[in-house]
């Protein structure tokens, strides 16, 4: 069972101390985790040990860092069960790793492409501008709000035909899973590939691509402690084969003449330029602390027991409405909510500004999903490895006094949007949360 107190130590970012004020209360995991400081020290040695280019000089930084980027390769293979290290590509975030399968892939115009209605942007914008630019289809498979997964409705579209299901494992805007290796099964018995995006799932749970059988797999790495920035794609190197790069250059050919080159065999061939070493391999470091100090497995019940308890404590509060599944158990990771009568980015800054409650507002990438219901998004608490109870019992706390100052009378649904002052008064940061409307609120896009 995770100690999530002792676990706190190990990030600088939740210390206390001169200068630093009381400890933080970080619930915006799903967004960016935060980072041990052995992830700190391996970017840091990465810079003073051994900063060389892996794979182009010969000297021992070089070689040294072309060893020790290999091996991160392994590990992350290990870890997500994919076949062979050569079938992961180390990217910028999950974001990339997507847009390289849709861009890589070879489409006919009116191959069709199936998302959910619950997707991040990362996964929808990019075949919208396939469908207007290729004349791919997009065909949207509509989720039942209470966390369920429609068989029927998924196999009524692979029937008619689907060339690639891209789809969350976890959804970053209620927490909720898809069962992926269903998923999976059926779409490949019609013939269809599967690329899951795993940003919500691979920090919590156990994740076996042999097993689940997913084509291609998109992961961000700074969602399980790795430095910003880093993310991979995981499929088999023959899945790879096909696509083309989105970036070529140098370390991604075997050679060149003034006309003509061969690419290298995957994965090198999609890493073009220099790469980000210290990011991988600060990444590496986030793995090893995830399996080595705390356990993957003890994650996700860390998780629903503090899920359990903020469900339970707000439970009695009738303008509280959390999203997604009943159960805390079906959505660990993730309390999203929605507040009657207060707009969700004013709640947010009332709770940083009152209670150091940092957690996400707004529709979180999945504008499509808010505006199809009317909704100016919602407030989304996200829990790790590192969330202790007294964190969200001071998100409830937070919640409750907000409560208080917002009568019920005014209270007429999110959108009534009534601008609570902060339990402080009025903000120097921010000019009180009206000043954080006009000048901050807006500026964090009021639903990104
Ligand atoms: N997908 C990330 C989030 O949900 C950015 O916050």
């Amino acid at each position: 069972m995770i100690d999530a107190e002792s676990l706190r130590g190990d990030f600088p970012a939740l210390s206390v101390g001169p200068g630093r004020g009381p400890a933080p209360v970080y619930l915006d995991s799903a967004c960016m985790s935060l980072v041990p400081r052995s992830v700190l020290e391996a970017v840091g040695e990465y810079y003073t040990d051994y900063p060389g280019c892996a794979g182009r000089s010969l000297h021992r930084f070089a070689e040294e860092v072309g060893h020790r980027y290999e091996s991160a390769r392994e590990a992350f293979a290990r870890f997500l069960g994919a076949p062979s290290p050569d079938g992961v590509v180390f990217l910028r975030n999950a974001t990339e790793a997507i847009n390289l399968v849709a861009r890589g892939l070879s489409w006919t115009r009116g191959d069709r492409v199936l998302v959910t209605d619950q997707e991040h942007n990362s996964n929808l914008v990019v075949w919208q501008r396939l469908a207007a630019e290729r004349g791919i289809e997009l065909v949207h498979l509509r989720l039942p709000p209470d966390g369920s997964f429609d068989a029927e409705a998924y196999e009524r579209e692979l029937a008619r035909g689907i060339r690639l299901v891209s789809v969350f494992q976890t959804s970053n805007l209620d927490g909720r899973s898809l069962p992926a290796r269903e998923v999976v099964e059926r779409a490949h018995a019609h013939g269809a590939q599967v690329l899951l995006d795993g940003c919500q799932a691979a920090p919590h749970q156990r994740v076996d691509l042999g097993r689940m059988g997913a084509d291609y797999y998109a992961l961000s790495l700074h969602k399980m402690l790795g430095p910003s920035g880093t993310g991979l794609l995981a499929s088999r190197p023959e899945r790879l084969e096909p696509l083309a790069p989105l970036v070529v250059g140098g370390e991604t050919v075997e050679w060149t003449s003034l006309t003509e080159h061969r690419l290298r065999p995957p994965p090198h061939r999609f890493e073009a330029g220099l790469q980000n070493y210290a990011g991988v391999l600060g990444a590496a470091a986030g793995l090893r602390y995830l399996e080595r100090t705390v356990g993957l497995d003890e994650v996700e019940p860390h998780e629903t027991r503090l899920n359990r308890r903020v469900t339970r404590a707000l439970a009695d509060e009738p303008r509280v409405h959390p999203m997604g599944p009943a159960d805390p158990a079906a959505r660990p990771s993730i309390y999203s909510f929605t507040l009657d009568g207060v707009d969700p980015n004013d709640a947010a800054l009332f709770l940083d500004e009152g209670y150091r409650v940092m957690l996400r507002s707004g529709m979180h990438c999945v504008h499509s999903w808010y505006r199809e219901r009317g909704l100016p998004g919602s407030i989304r608490a996200s829990f790790y490895l590192y969330t202790t109870p007294e964190d969200v019992d001071t998100l409830v706390e937070g919640v409750r006094e907000l409560l208080s100052r917002v009568p019920a009378a005014r209270a007429g649904g999110p959108r009534a949007g009534a601008r609570p002052e902060t339990p402080t008064g009025t903000s120097a940061r921010t000019g009180g949360s009206r000043g954080a409307r006009a000048g901050r609120a807006p500026g964090r896009t009021a639903g990104s």
